[in-house]
């Protein structure tokens, strides 16, 4: 039995210890804007937070996934990820969507670390999160303008 802190819910989930975070999120629980993408962790579709940092749950067993686990459907709860997903609109970031969920995911958490990242910081930052239909200039665009408004949020 393992239990998950999941968007402010604890849910005990009779499940092997080294499962996979990813399947216990998407398969078990349901919440499906964590994507699968390469299942080794080369691609960023599967990110979540785990204690406000950026993490792929791919390659996480739910053994090690102890604290506070935030998924794509509560991000708006985070001021940081609010201000993140208000840019991603208005700048129109999704092509297909699929990466999306991971980018916004690994872009809150680079904020949270570093309030006013470089354009070098936020490339570096965002590398390891790929995009198949190639939304990285507005990806880069939004975190920008995200990270601009940090003195008004
Ligand atoms: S599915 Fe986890 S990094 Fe690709
Ligand atoms: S928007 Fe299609 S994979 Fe990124």
């Amino acid at each position: 039995m393992v239990t998950l802190n999941i968007n402010g819910q604890q849910h005990e989930l009779d499940v092997p210890d080294d499962m996979p975070l990813l399947w216990a999120i998407r398969d078990v629980l349901g919440f499906k804007g964590t994507k699968f993408g390469c299942g080794i962790a080369q691609c960023g579709a599967c990110t979540v937070h785990l204690n406000g940092t950026a993490i792929r749950s791919c390659t996480t067993p739910v053994s090690a996934a102890a604290g506070e686990i935030t998924t794509i459907e509560a991000i708006d709860q985070d001021p940081v990820g609010k201000r993140v997903q208000k840019a991603w609109l208005d700048l129109g970031v999704a092509q297909c969507g699929y990466c999306q969920g991971g980018q916004i995911m690994n872009a809150t958490s680079l904020l949270k670390q570093n309030p006013a990242p470089s354009k070098d910081d936020i490339v570096s930052a965002m590398a390891g999160n790929l995009c198949r239909c190639g939304t990285y200039n507005r990806i880069l665009a939004a975190i920008e303008r995200a990270s601009g408004e940090e003195e008004k949020a």
